[in-house]
């Protein structure tokens, strides 16, 4: 067992009792000291299995989900504790505070964490500005959104600005549809809406691959909540736009897993264990109906190595964590690491 996975059951206890975003604000500026000490060096002991997915090699199947490092300020750090991929933002084209404090409860009980955070982030060209001088060897996605004061109409040039800016930067972009915390982001998600933006997006994809010399792929993230009518009319509009790849899933707005609990009526995305099922059952969908080659990151509800296990078995290319890194600190990136 390596030195941080020792320290992080005994830093667990005092990080919870602080606010949840206070914790998670000082364990991200903690790991960044950390290795900059040169503490997280070599702790990836597990064997790699490198993972060829969308035309880059992937060190390991393992992902850190977006919303953990919005800002891109610890993408040395994730890929020292031995992540081979690291999704930062979701990034809008101009820095936006997010909602109002407090804005993100724990679980404990379900394992899960509700967030309405909003999208607060340092806007994209701050973060391009940071992934310009990344040396992990980690691939590294930008998770990609519209401002909260864009109206919908005009949402296609917010996307259409991230896009041209992550561009130079990023070994892939994720197009988010599905935050329940921007009002209207998720109609974005209608068959209408998501091939208007879409297929906007793959032209100027076109357009930078010719200028920049490289194909950086283009994924779509999805909500847990859509009905069978919904998943055929997105996996359609996938299809036929030629997406390059499928995030599965967000957070959920349901609450029927935690019925009953204190904080279960608090708005905002619901994560962890209670999102697994429904995630899995949407991953499943989605496989089935997606063309063979187009590969689908699966993530929502991974607490262990058999969670992770699970996905992959439902079909995804490759996994991200977010809420059990939480509940189980980096211990789980081993147990995943040798699970798969
Ligand atoms: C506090 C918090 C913030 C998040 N922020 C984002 C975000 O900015 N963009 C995004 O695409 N997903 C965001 N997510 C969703 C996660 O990336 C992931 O899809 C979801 O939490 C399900 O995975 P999990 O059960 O492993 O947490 C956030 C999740 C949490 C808990």
């Amino acid at each position: 067992m390596t030195l941080i996975e020792k320290f992080y059951p005994v830093m667990k206890p005092w990080l919870f009792r602080l606010d949840a975003e206070m914790a998670h604000t000082l364990t991200v500026k903690m790991m960044v000291i950390a290795h900059k000490l040169g503490m997280l060096k070599s702790v990836v002991t597990t064997p790699q299995q490198p993972r060829n997915v969308m035309g880059l090699t992937f060190p390991n199947a393992l992902g850190l989900a977006a919303g953990m490092d919005k800002s891109a300020s610890a993408v040395e750090a994730w890929g020292a504790i031995g992540f081979g991929s690291v999704e930062v933002g979701t990034l809008t084209p101009r820095p936006q505070p997010g909602n109002p404090k407090p804005r993100l409860f724990r679980l404990p009980e379900h394992e899960a964490l509700i967030n309405r955070m909003g999208f607060n982030n340092p806007g994209i060209h701050s973060a391009v500005k940071k992934l310009r001088h990344r040396r992990t060897k980690a691939i590294v996605g930008v998770n990609i959104g519209k401002n909260f004061d864009t109206p919908n109409e005009k949402a296609v040039d917010d996307y259409l600005i991230c896009l041209k800016a992550a561009y130079p930067v990023a070994d892939y972009v994720a197009v988010n549809i599905s935050s329940p915390n921007t009002k209207g982001l998720r109609d974005l998600q209608a068959e209408g809406a998501v091939r208007e933006l879409i297929s906007a997006l793959k032209k100027e994809q076109a357009t930078l691959k010719q200028e920049h010399g490289k194909t950086v792929p283009l994924l779509v993230k999805i909500a847990p909540d859509l009905n069978d009518m919904q998943i055929e009319a997105l996996a359609r509009v996938f299809n036929e736009q030629n997406i390059d790849g499928v995030i599965a899933t967000n957070t959920t707005i349901d609450r029927d897993a935690v019925t009953g609990h204190a904080l279960a009526q608090e708005a905002g995305g619901l994560s962890g264990a209670p999102v697994r099922e429904r995630s899995n059952l949407v991953l499943q969908a989605f496989r089935m109906l997606l063309k063979e080659q187009m590969p689908i990151i699966g993530v929502g509800g991974i607490l262990n190595g058999a969670d992770a296990v699970a996905k992959l078995k439902a079909g995804a290319a490759l996994v991200q964590v977010y809420s059990g890194l939480v509940y189980r600190g980096p211990g789980l990136v081993r147990d995943v690491l040798s699970s798969i």
